[in-house]
C-alpha cells in the first residue's frame, strides 16, 4: 500500500515549505517556499552559515540558489514585509532579487517572487508578471485578496489555512476544529472553486498547515507547500488519499463572478476581521523576523572583522 504522501503526489503538486536545506534534500519536492521567519531560522542553524552575507538580500538568494540544486522546480523568495504598502519599492527589490538570481546563473523561470496580498502587493504583481517576473501572492486570507489576485494575473496564489484556523481557534476558545468545519480547509476550497469554475490561470497551493487533516482535504489542490514535520507525517502513515478538489466539481458550482477594483477590495477585505487581523499580524511577523536576521548578520560579520 502506498504512504499519504505518495498517494497526494496523484493529485496535487507538493511544495516544502522550509529554508532547511537539508529536509529539501531529503525530500526532493518539486517546487520549495521560504519565508523571513523560514530563512531566519535557518540562518540561525550553524549548517548553513556559509551561506550568510552582510547583505540581507543576497541571503535570501544564497538559500534560494542552494535550494535550486535539489529541486527541479521553483522556489519562493518574499520581498521585505516592510513594502507590503510600497508598490514602486516592491517591483524594485523584486527585480533586484531576479537580477542576483541571474547574475548566479538562475534564470526568472525557476524563481517566485513572494508579495503580501495587500491592494499594493497585488498591483506590484500585475505588473511584475507583464516583465516575466512570476509572483506567489502571500499572507492571503480573505476572498477579496483572492479575488484580485486573479484578477491581476498572477501565477500563483498562497492561501494559508493553519493561521486561519488558529484565529477561529481563539476566538471560539477551543483545542481543535473538525476538518469539516474548518474555517481555513474551506476558504482555500472556495478559491479553488471560484478559480477553477470562472478559467483563471492562476494557480491555487494551499499553505500554512496545522495538521495532516487539512492537506488531506485539499487533495487535488494545485499545489500544497507543506513544513517538513508534515511531510515526515504524510509518509509514514499508508492509506490511499482520495481527490477532494476538482476542477469538474468545480466547474458544476453556481459561484458567480464578483467586479473587483480597489475601493471594492478595501470594503470586503475590512469586512472580514479574521483576514483583517491575519494581514496585519503577518507582516507585523515577517518584519519583525526579517529585523532580527538582519541584526543577526550585523553581529556575524562583526565578529568575522574582529578576527
Ligand atoms: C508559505 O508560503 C507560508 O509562508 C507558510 O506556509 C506559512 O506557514 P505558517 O502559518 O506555519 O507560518
Amino acid at each position: 500500500m502506498r504512504n499519504q504522501l505518495e498517494s497526494l503526489k496523484a493529485h496535487s503538486l507538493v511544495v516544502a515549505d522550509t529554508g532547511d536545506i537539508e529536509a529539501v534534500a531529503r525530500w526532493k519536492p518539486q517546487d520549495a517556499t521560504t519565508n523571513p521567519s523560514l530563512l531566519l531560522t535557518s540562518a540561525e542553524d550553524p549548517r548553513f552559515r556559509h551561506l550568510m552575507d552582510r547583505d540581507v538580500d543576497r541571503v535570501f538568494i544564497n538559500f534560494g540558489c542552494e535550494i535550486l540544486k535539489h529541486i527541479p522546480g521553483r522556489v519562493s523568495t518574499e520581498v521585505d514585509a516592510r513594502l507590503s504598502f510600497d508598490t514602486a519599492k516592491s517591483i524594485e527589490k523584486a527585480r533586484r532579487f531576479i537580477s542576483l538570481y541571474e547574475e548566479a546563473g538562475v534564470k526568472r523561470e525557476r524563481v517566485l517572487i513572494k508579495l503580501a496580498s495587500t491592494w499594493e502587493g497585488i498591483k506590484a504583481a500585475e505588473k511584475l508578471e507583464r516583465e516575466g517576473i512570476h509572483c506567489n501572492m502571500t499572507l492571503l486570507f480573505s476572498f477579496a485578496q483572492a479575488v484580485a489576485c486573479a484578477d491581476a494575473g498572477v501565477t500563483l496564489i498562497s492561501p494559508f489555512v493553519g493561521r486561519i484556523y488558529d484565529w477561529y481557534r481563539q476566538q471560539r476558545k477551543v483545542e481543535d476544529i473538525e476538518i469539516s468545519e474548518d474555517p481555513g480547509v474551506a476558504s482555500v476550497a472556495r478559491i479553488y472553486t471560484y478559480y477553477k469554475k470562472h478559467g483563471y490561470q492562476t494557480q491555487v497551493m494551499g499553505a500554512s498547515f496545522r495538521k495532516t487533516g487539512q492537506i488531506l482535504a485539499l487533495a487535488g489542490c494545485d499545489l500544497l507547500t507543506i513544513a517538513p514535520d508534515l511531510l515526515e507525517k504524510l509518509s509514514r502513515t499508508e492509506g490511499d488519499v482520495p481527490r477532494k478538489l476538482s476542477p469538474e466539481t468545480a466547474k458544476r458550482s453556481e459561484v458567480q463572478k464578483i467586479a473587483m477594483d480597489e475601493k471594492a477590495f478595501r470594503w470586503m477585505h475590512n469586512e472580514d476581521a479574521m483576514a483583517t487581523d491575519k494581514l496585519a499580524e503577518g507582516i507585523r511577523r515577517f518584519d519583525a523576523d526579517a529585523r532580527k536576521l538582519e541584526k543577526l548578520l550585523t553581529s556575524l560579520s562583526a565578529a568575522v572583522t574582529a578576527k
